[in-house]
């Protein structure tokens, strides 16, 4: 008889939840409350879903950007990737050291933080490879909880990196 072996490997994930905005640091929740006051600057004509990430540079500038369709729907961009672009475009060697990010449905009042699709996950871990510095990530939705979690990385377990190529 052939004797199988397997490894079981496991990835765990920690992050932070608190109850109220002012559980935060100040400057966490200052980050949280200028994505909260961006959102209704959302373009989102088709799904209604707004989408607002602040990010907050080395410096400690916050730059903030929402969700914008577009009729050619794959065209949409996301709130996380206008975010980084727009700190890039304000200073193009800038460390984006934390970013929070809020949500609101056209259709429920979402209690629990929405967390960034694949893509940004992408481009959140890559940035935070580039320039060898973790960013902090705060979640929250209209209502309910914060999660904070301490790297962009945490969300994108076995992710692709430039180590590949
Ligand atoms: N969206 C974001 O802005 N960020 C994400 O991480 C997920 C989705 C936007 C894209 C689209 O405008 C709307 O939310 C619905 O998918």
């Amino acid at each position: 008889m052939v004797k199988i072996s397997t490894i079981k490997k496991s990835i765990s994930l920690e992050y932070d939840v608190f109850a109220r905005p002012t559980d935060l640091s100040a400057a966490d929740q200052e980050l949280y409350e200028i994505a909260a006051a961006a959102l209704p600057e959302s373009y989102s004509p088709y799904s209604r879903f707004q989408v607002a990430a602040a990010a907050r540079l080395e410096n400690g500038e916050v730059v903030s950007a929402c969700n914008t369709e577009n009729a050619a729907y794959p065209m949409c961009l996301c709130a996380e990737r206008a975010a980084l672009a727009a700190a890039a475009s304000r200073q193009p060697t800038a460390k984006v050291v934390a970013m929070a990010i809020t949500v609101k449905s056209p259709s429920q009042v979402l209690a629990e933080p929405a967390s960034p699709c694949g893509a940004c996950r992408q481009v959140l871990a890559e940035h935070e490879q580039r320039h060898g510095h973790r960013m902090r990530i705060i979640l929250r939705a209209e209502v309910g909880p914060f999660y904070v979690l301490d790297s962009a990385a945490d969300l994108l377990p076995l992710g692709f990196s430039s180590d590949f190529l």
